[in-house]
C-alpha cells in the first residue's frame, strides 16, 4: 500500500528545507499529487537520512542535537487534552483499518475455500493455479513488507504536532508542543493578525475550514453569533486539537499592513558584544507585543518626562519572539541614547517607550537564492532577515557577507558560524577593511555562488551601501532585486 506525507512533513522528516523537495517536485524527480509524496520516494531520494536525528522536531532551531524519541519525550508534547483528543483520532483511525483489514482477511478466506470446493469438485488445473497464485500473494505480502520507517515517523509526529494550512495564501506550519495556533504560526515566519496576543482585542480571529481547535489560554473576547457560526476562532488561545487543520485568516503583505504602535518597553539586559558595541535587550509589557516584520527598525526613547532623547535602531531579533527584543548598538558621537547607555545611564528594569515599526526593509515573498550583505552594526537587521528567512525556508541557499571597519569587528561571529554548521546551504564570508572593501567582498560571494538569480539585501553606512550596491548590480542582480537599508 502506497503511504504519503506532505511535502512539508516529508522535508522535516529528512531534515531538509520544504523548497529542495518542491525543487525536487519541480525537476521531476518526485512526484506530489495534491501536495503529498509517497514514503517510499522520500526513502528513495534520501536513503541515507538518520531519521533518529534528522530534526524532524527541532527544524526551527536547525541543530541537529538529539535523538528522535527524546525529544519527543522531553519538549514536543502537546497539552494533555490536545494529546488525548489527537490520539482518540488516531485510534479511531486505527480502528478503521483494522476493520478493513478483518473484512479483507475473511474475503480471501473464503475464496480460499470456495477455490478448494472447486478443485474438489474437478474443475480443472485453473482452479489449482489461482490457489497458487492467491497462496503466493498472500505469502509476499505477510512475508516480504518491511516497516516504512517514515510512515512510521510521520504517523507519531501526527500526534505532537499538528499541521495548519491558511487560506489563501497556501501557506503551512506545524503546531508543536503546547504552542498557540499564533505562536506557531509566528515561529514558522507567517505575518498572522493580532493584536494583544492575550485573548482580548480579537485581532488574531481566524475562520476554521477543516479540523479541530482546542482552547489552551484564557481568552475573553466575545464573538458575535454570526462568527460563531461562521466557526470563527482566536489563534492566541487555541493550539490544534486535529491533527490537521484548514484556517482562513488575512496576513501581512507588506509593512503596510503593519500598524504604528507605541508601548512602554523594559530594559530586560544591557551586555557587551564588543567594547563599542552593546547589546540592548528589551521585554514589552506582560499582554503586549511588538508587531513588527524582520528588517524593520523601531525608535527607543527615554520614559522621563520631557526627554527627548531617542535614536532609531533596527531590530536585530525575529518577529517570532515579540516579547524580547533586541538590538545591537554602536557607540557613536551624535545618538545621545547611545551614550547614556555606554555612560550606564540606562540601566536594567528601566522603563523606555518605543515607537514604530519602521522601514520596508523586509523580506520579498519569493524562493530565489538569497545574499545579505552587512557592514559593521549592518548586521543587526540582517540577523533579523536572516532568522526570519530560516523560520519560513525561504530559500535554498543564503549567503551572508560581513565586512568589518571598525575594531569590535564581526562581534557575532559565532552566530554567523553555527548558521553555517547547522545549515548546508548557509555559507557566511566574513570580511575586514575599509568600506571600499564592498566590492572585493561580493567579488568573493559571487565567485562561491552566482549571485545574479537571486534576490540582495545591504545594510551598512551610506558609502558601503552605494559600493555594494554598485558590485551587486555589475555581478548581474538587477536592480529590482537589491534591497537596501542606509543606517
Ligand atoms: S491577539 Fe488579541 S485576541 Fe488574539
Amino acid at each position: 500500500m502506497v503511504q504519503r506525507v506532505t511535502l512539508s512533513r516529508a522535508a522535516r522528516l529528512v531534515g531538509v528545507p520544504r523548497g529542495v523537495l518542491q525543487r525536487q517536485v519541480g525537476e521531476g524527480l518526485l512526484l506530489a499529487p495534491d501536495g503529498m509524496v509517497a514514503t517510499a520516494d522520500i526513502a528513495r531520494l534520501y536513503p541515507e537520512a538518520d531519521f533518529e536525528s534528522s530534526g524532524a522536531f527541532e527544524r526551527s532551531s536547525g541543530i541537529k542535537e538529539s535523538a528522535f524519541g527524546r525529544r519527543v519525550l522531553e519538549r514536543m508534547l502537546p497539552a494533555r487534552e490536545v494529546l488525548a483528543q489527537r490520539l482518540y483520532a488516531q485510534a479511531q483511525e486505527l480502528a478503521e483499518v483494522r476493520r478493513h483489514l478483518q473484512r479483507y482477511h475473511d474475503l480471501v478466506t473464503r475464496l480460499a475455500d470456495e477455490l478448494d470446493g472447486l478443485s474438489a469438485s474437478g474443475n480443472g488445473s485453473a482452479v489449482g493455479e489461482v490457489r497458487a497464485l492467491l497462496e503466493c500473494g498472500l505469502a509476499e505480502v505477510l512475508g516480504s513488507e518491511s516497516v516504512d520507517t517514515i510512515a512510521v515517523m510521520d504517523d507519531m509526529l501526527k500526534v505532537v504536532s499538528a499541521q495548519v494550512v491558511v487560506r489563501p495564501s497556501g501557506r503551512e506550519f506545524l503546531v508543536e508542543g503546547r504552542e498557540t495556533l499564533l505562536q506557531a504560526g509566528l515561529r514558522a515566519g507567517l505575518k498572522l493578525n493580532y493584536g494583544c496576543g492575550n485573548g482580548t482585542c480579537g485581532l488574531c480571529k481566524a475562520r476554521i475550514v477543516a479540523g479541530q481547535v482546542t482552547r489552551v489560554a484564557p481568552s475573553d473576547y466575545r464573538f458575535s453569533e454570526s462568527e460563531r457560526q461562521q466557526g470563527y476562532t482566536l489563534l492566541c488561545a487555541h493550539s490544534a486539537a486535529s491533527e490537521t487543520l484548514v484556517l482562513e485568516t488575512l496576513e501581512a503583505v507588506g509593512p503596510a499592513d503593519i500598524l504604528p504602535q507605541e508601548q512602554v518597553v523594559k530594559v530586560k539586559a544591557i551586555a557587551p558584544l564588543a567594547p563599542d558595541t552593546l547589546h540592548l535587550q528589551l521585554q514589552t509589557s506582560r499582554g503586549s507585543r511588538l508587531r513588527f516584520l524582520a528588517g524593520q527598525s523601531v525608535t527607543l526613547g527615554l520614559a522621563e518626562e520631557g526627554s527627548d532623547v531617542a535614536a532609531a535602531y533596527p531590530v536585530a531579533s525575529c518577529p517570532c519572539d515579540d516579547r524580547n527584543l533586541s538590538f545591537h548598538v554602536p557607540r557613536r558621537d551624535g545618538d545621545a541614547f547611545a551614550l547614556r547607555l555606554f555612560a550606564g545611564a540606562i540601566r536594567v528594569g528601566e522603563a523606555l517607550n518605543l515607537r514604530g515599526p519602521a522601514g520596508d526593509f523586509t523580506l520579498a515573498d519569493a524562493e530565489r537564492p538569497l545574499a545579505f550583505v552587512a557592514c559593521d552594526t549592518g548586521f543587526a537587521p540582517i540577523r533579523s532577515l536572516i532568522e526570519h528567512a530560516i523560520a519560513v525556508d525561504a530559500a535554498e541557499t543564503l549567503s551572508l557577507g560581513w565586512l568589518a571597519t571598525r575594531p569590535d569587528g564581526h562581534y557575532l561571529a559565532n552566530q554567523c558560524r553555527a548558521w553555517a554548521g547547522a545549515f548546508d546551504q548557509f555559507r557566511y564570508f566574513p570580511a575586514q577593511g575599509g568600506v571600499e572593501a564592498a566590492p572585493a567582498l561580493i567579488a568573493a560571494m559571487a565567485d562561491a555562488r552566482p549571485l545574479a538569480a537571486g534576490d540582495a539585501y545591504v545594510a551598512g553606512p551610506p558609502a558601503f551601501v552605494e559600493l555594494a550596491v554598485a558590485a551587486l548590480q555589475a555581478h548581474g542582480v538587477p536592480a529590482a532585486r537589491i534591497f537596501a537599508s542606509v543606517l
